[in-house]
């Protein structure tokens, strides 16, 4: 066990993006119910998708990892989780099959509330308030009283959460992600779009195998593997009262587990080594991220390296690359190179969202092309250094929003504000969530297909 540690030791160190609760004695009230709350995951859940991250560091499976910028009390309805389902498994099959390797899933759901803000107030018609820092912790809706932050969210969040949670494991295991069911996954506004044709060319060729299984003998009835899917939950534990709360220890192995999720990340801003966040982080045992942005040295990651990944284990620390299209170049090689001397063990994840945020008509948007930019320069460094790009880490929803410009069915600039329903940053929408998908796709199997042609020629 990790040394001087406890679920609530990172009380004593600095922290940053904290919100200011007027009522400290409701605080604390609140989070003593939650700590009576049942656990959102189960530790075993933990270690079955670290087992699987351990593969992703091998080199063998690839990571996806997305959802909602911010999960919001308003839209939690079944219709979106289940289209944010079917994107996400219509995208990982594209993968699984361009990659022709196991796709590790993990959602950014069922627990994604928190945001860190780059200013603590928000100054609109020359009135300032505090900014809105997610559903758990205020209400986004600009008037003083919203934007109070209010213990009792937290009450709501961890209700919503289990039941997206119990929703999200039904899917996976019901019947709903059988592989017999690839061309249902099609939604609707997708049928005619230009990835339609792609995704329904590659489904027919899913169900064509199945149906030649089928007579041999291997059926989705006889086999769960066709017809079930392991799918994870996620999210950035930033308030970590919240998850102290969570935090239970596991009665088979006697360690400590976050269980308000099966893998929790650091956020680029609060990962500053001596702080609250990191001493959290350090004494759980579950599949952790890292969020690495242009002001990471190769000797601060390494400092935090040892302090998170100490025993340095396969699967336990994914680092989510978000340096920017025009950065990444320059951040990453010195990152990996870095990684690589030291000899750690880490899954390589690229988030090209983060870094490529631009204002366009008054809408915070991010540029399609710019988004796949950093993707392939991703791709091509890791290719340059002999090292695996693991996963990609992508904020997303199943539905026909307007948020991020571009794509094959153009967003325009001037379309933004059709359907701008994100209570955060820009997602993709499930058109240009399947296209980037596509795209990922073929830049594995060129570098499948080039392992090949060296094992060939060796
Ligand atoms: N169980 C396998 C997996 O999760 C195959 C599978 C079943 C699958 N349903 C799926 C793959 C849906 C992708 C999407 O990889
Ligand atoms: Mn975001």
């Amino acid at each position: 066990m990790a040394q001087n540690w406890t679920p609530g030791s990172w009380r004593q160190k600095p922290i940053q993006q904290v919100p200011e609760y007027p009522d400290a004695a409701a605080l604390a009230a609140t989070e003593a119910t939650l700590a009576t709350y049942p656990p959102l995951v189960f530790a075993g859940e933990a270690r079955r998708l670290k087992k699987q991250l351990a593969n992703v560091a091998e080199g063998n499976a690839f990571l996806l990892q997305g959802g909602d910028c911010a999960e919001s009390f308003l839209e939690h309805g079944a219709d979106n989780i289940r289209d944010f389902f079917r994107a996400f498994l219509q995208m990982a099959v594209v993968l699984t099959y361009g990659a022709q390797l196991p796709v590790v899933k993990v959602g950014r759901i069922a627990g994604q509330f928190a945001k860190p803000r780059s200013s603590n107030v928000e100054v609109q018609d020359g009135v300032t308030l505090p900014s809105y820092r997610g559903d758990i912790i205020n209400g986004i809706e600009f008037n003083e009283a919203s934007r109070i932050p209010s213990p009792e969210r937290q009450l709501d969040a961890y209700r919503q959460s289990a039941a997206t949670l119990n929703l999200l494991r039904a899917f996976a295991m019901g019947g709903y992600a059988n592989l017999e069911n690839v061309h249902q996954w099609m939604l609707g506004f997708i049928k005619d779009s230009p990835q339609a044709d792609r995704y329904r060319k590659l489904a027919d060729r899913i169900s064509e195998t199945m149906d030649f299984m089928k007579a041999i003998g291997i059926s989705a009835d006889s086999n769960p593997s066709l017809r079930e899917t392991d799918f994870f939950t996620s999210h950035e534990a930033l308030l970590l009262g919240y998850e102290e709360a969570l935090t239970r220890i596991d009665s088979t192995s006697g360690d400590w587990y976050a269980t308000s999720g099966h893998m929790i990340w650091i956020g680029d801003r609060t990962r500053q080594l001596d702080h609250a966040h990191v001493e959290y982080f350090r004494g759980i045992k579950n599949p952790i991220g890292l969020k690495c942005g242009p002001s990471l040295t190769p000797d601060n990651l390494i400092e935090l390296i040892d302090a998170l990944n100490p025993a340095n284990e396969a699967g336990r620390l994914t680092l989510i690359c978000r340096f920017g299209h025009d950065k990444v170049a320059d951040s990453l090689p010195k990152l990996i190179r870095a990684v690589e001397k030291e000899g750690r063990k880490v899954v390589w994840s690229c988030d090209p969202m983060h870094g490529n945020t631009i204002t366009l008509n008054h809408y915070k948007t991010r540029p399609f092309e710019r988004i796949l930019s950093e993707v392939e320069s991703f791709f091509q460094i890791h290719r340059a250094e002999g090292t695996h790009p693991g996963g990609i880490h992508i904020e997303m929803t199943g539905k026909d929003v307007t948020e991020c410009t571009g794509g094959a069915r153009a967003v325009t600039a001037d379309s933004l504000s059709d359907r701008y329903h994100t209570h955060c940053d820009p997602r993709l929408n499930a058109d240009q969530a399947l296209e980037l998908a596509f795209l990922l796709s073929e830049r594995m199997k060129s570098g499948r297909d080039e392992k090949r042609l060296a094992i060939a020629s060796a």
